[in-house]
């Protein structure tokens, strides 16, 4: 894990092995940005010149290098791009600066330590600029054969970075970094946990890197596996993983706050592997299915989060964990499931598998009352092509909630948009077997789903439903903070909705 501190220290005299400083796009060509005053001195005033020679522009994605002036200890200077320069008087948005310091870490990997000195006028810069610094330093190798050698190569991810211009003495520049590694790391877990092939990570294997993650942070945990889903009456998730060699689980883990004084619910689709079961899936469309359990992913990265920040708020992560699989044991198209609020579900595609394990949960969770519930998942490809892969889906059954919650997106950099859920598409799930089918219309598939899901939201529980499925797993090139695989969609947004309702904003 990338280490975060803040120092007074200049910028010349500091022992790393590279300076980086911002550059942004101004009228006349590129603008030095603030924080890099003493490197901008040593190249007498005329860094902005030497960086314009070297093709820079100061355009979001750039980064160069160049020789750092003599009488630094450091050999490197790097230049990011910010973008648009602000008009005067305003700062560097947070989401420049946290991409920014996202392309800085992932261009200096295989380095061990880098000053940072980007613009930091208030703690919400520093909080900015060293997660983007922790994100974009992150890399997945676990995997690779001969860690050490990759590290040669240059692709072991940067050791340190130190904050140059902040205060670190300052309560809320030390609160901002605290913050942002706590974020960080827990996003990285998530990613992770995302990244992880599915021959490992099936239901129980997740369900125990909950029960340590609970035990390090102080949390509850609560595992259900098959025969305690079977007990309870948990047709849903048991139909789901019926087809797999390796058996469902639901896990509860609960954050609780002595002060807290609201109570929020998070449910997350895990499907650790979805081939699709016996409506299987064509070659070309599950090469990434182990992304299918993003959302629990999710939901655990939250929880964690709001326990080491400490939030004062209760906060209950369900996980819902099944392989989707074929088999002779498997749900078959057809098959009818008795869920665990009662209800009945025709299955008519054993590939709408996430609504299935998604209604247990969320039935489960409702049965705590809690002041709301807000379930992750990538449900449906329908939502990938409404709004492309950078974008989640939120519905809700609470317009006004449905709103806070792409506004809580925005504020810390994640991009959605609010969807409908019409009610005219709920009767092409009538079935004439059971209460309600598993599909309906084709058009509107995202909406469909979440139609579906609102069937087992307790009464007069507030909910939301953010769909994923597009900004889950990025198959594109690496961009800003967001490396290639696992992205860890949706977990600064949960943070940011438990800090939230813990001040009484929300829900
Ligand atoms: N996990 C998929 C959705 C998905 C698609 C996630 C692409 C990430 C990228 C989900 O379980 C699924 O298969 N949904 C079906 C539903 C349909 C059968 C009603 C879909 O969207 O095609
Ligand atoms: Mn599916
Ligand atoms: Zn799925």
């Amino acid at each position: 894990m990338t280490a975060l501190t803040l120092s007074t220290a200049g910028a010349s005299g500091l022992r790393a092995d590279a300076i980086v400083v911002g550059v942004a796009q101004g009228p006349k060509g590129p603008v030095v940005a603030p924080g890099a005053g003493a490197v901008d001195k040593a190249y007498d005033g005329k860094l902005a010149d030497v960086l314009e020679t070297l093709g820079a522009s100061g355009a979001e994605g750039e980064a160069t290098k160049l020789p750092a002036p003599s009488g630094f200890k450091a050999p490197l200077v790097l230049a990011v791009g910010l973008g648009a320069a602000p008009e005067k008087g305003a700062g560097y948005g947070a989401e420049a600066l946290r991409r920014a310091a996202g392309v800085a870490s992932r261009a200096l990997a295989g380095a061990k330590k880098a000053a940072f000195a980007l613009p930091l006028d208030q703690a919400a810069d520093a909080a900015a600029v060293g997660e983007g610094a922790l994100l974009g330093a992150y890399s997945f190798d676990a995997y690779k054969e001969n860690g050490a050698a990759a590290s040669r190569r240059g692709s072991a991810p940067l050791a340190e970075v130190v904050l140059l211009g902040g205060k670190p003495r300052d309560r809320a520049y030390k609160a901002a970094v605290e913050r942002a590694v706590a974020v960080a790391e827990e996003l990285n877990r998530a990613r992770d946990l995302i990244n992880m092939p599915p021959n490992d990570l099936n239901p129980a294997a997740f369900a125990a890197l909950a029960q340590d993650a609970a035990k390090a942070n102080g949390l509850k945990v609560q595992v259900l596996d098959e025969k305690a889903l079977a007990k309870g009456g948990y047709g849903g998730i048991l139909g789901v993983g019926a087809g797999s060699a390796s058996a469902p689980r639901l896990v509860k883990l609960s954050y609780s706050h002595s002060k807290a004084k609201k109570h929020l619910a998070l449910v997350g689709k895990g499907i650790t592997y979805d081939s699709g079961g016996i409506s299987l899936k064509p070659a070309g469309h599950n090469e990434t299915m182990k992304c299918d359990m993003s959302g629990a992913a999710a939901v655990f990265a939250a929880v964690v989060a709001a326990a080491r920040l400490g939030l004062e708020v209760n906060v209950t992560g369900w996980l819902a964990l099944a392989e989707n699989m074929p088999s002779g044991s498997a749900t078959r198209p057809g098959d009818v499931l008795r869920m665990f609020s009662g209800k009945t579900v025709e299955v008519l595609n054993t590939d709408a598998e996430g609504r299935l394990v998604l209604a247990d949960a969320l039935w489960a969770a409702s049965q705590e009352k809690p002041d709301a519930i807000v379930d992750v998942a990538t449900l449906t490809g329908a939502m990938v092509l409404a709004l492309g892969s950078r974008t989640f889906g939120v519905m809700a059954n609470d317009d006004a909630f449905r709103a806070a919650i792409t506004v809580a997106a925005e504020e810390v950099g994640e991009e959605s948009w609010p969807m409908p859920l019409p009610q005219h598409l709920r009767k092409g799930m009538d079935s004439p077997v059971a209460d309600i089918a598993n599909m309906g219309e084709r058009m509107g598939g995202g909406l469909v789903a979440g139609l579906f899901l609102r069937e087992f939201i307790g009464d007069g529980i507030t909910w939301a439903h953010l769909d994923i499925a597009g900004p889950a797993f990025n198959e594109q090139g690496p961009y800003g903070y967001t490396p290639k695989g696992g992205t860890g969609s949706s977990v600064r947004t949960l943070v940011r909705l438990a800090e939230l309702t813990a001040a009484g904003d929300l829900g």
